[in-house]
């Protein structure tokens, strides 16, 4: 091969693998999006099991321990989101719920989630 055949090759080539790289980066872009749809948390599959094993001890169907309200049903729930503070309760470091010492940041975060989506249901 003569050398401008394979300066043309070579540059070919470095196009293809260029091309290739940014369209790589650019579908690495738009994957957290595309995730983030399929991963919404909804109450029946996400939040009712974490009520259930960090804060149902003290806020269940009848409160107990001085707990002012239940966190057993989906519109319970929504209410203590809209009018009792649930996130920054959750997030607080003076005063967290549960108040053994707040949840690990994954669990903080799916509440995060489910509110920021709107609360579904399902
Ligand atoms: C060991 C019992 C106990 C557990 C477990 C517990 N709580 Fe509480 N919770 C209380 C008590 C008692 C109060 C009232 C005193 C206060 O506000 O600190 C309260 C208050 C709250 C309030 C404020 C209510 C208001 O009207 O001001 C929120 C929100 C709350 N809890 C959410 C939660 C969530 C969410 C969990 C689980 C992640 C949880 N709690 C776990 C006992 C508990």
């Amino acid at each position: 091969m003569n050398p401008k055949r394979f300066l043309n090759r070579l540059v070919t080539l470095s196009l293809i693998a260029s091309t290739v790289f940014l369209y790589n980066c650019n579908k690495d872009d738009d994957n957290p999006e595309e995730m983030q749809e399929g991963e919404t948390p909804t109450f029946t599959a996400d939040i009712q099991g974490i009520m259930a094993g960090n804060c149902t001890g003290c806020h269940a169907s009848t409160p107990t321990n001085g707990a002012p309200m239940s966190l057993v049903t989906y519109n319970q729930v929504v209410d203590a989101v809209n009018n009792r503070n649930l996130v920054s309760r959750i997030n607080s470091t003076t005063a967290p719920m549960p108040q053994t010492g707040r949840m690990n940041a994954t669990l903080r975060q799916t509440i995060e989630d489910w509110v920021n989506a709107g609360m579904p249901e399902n």
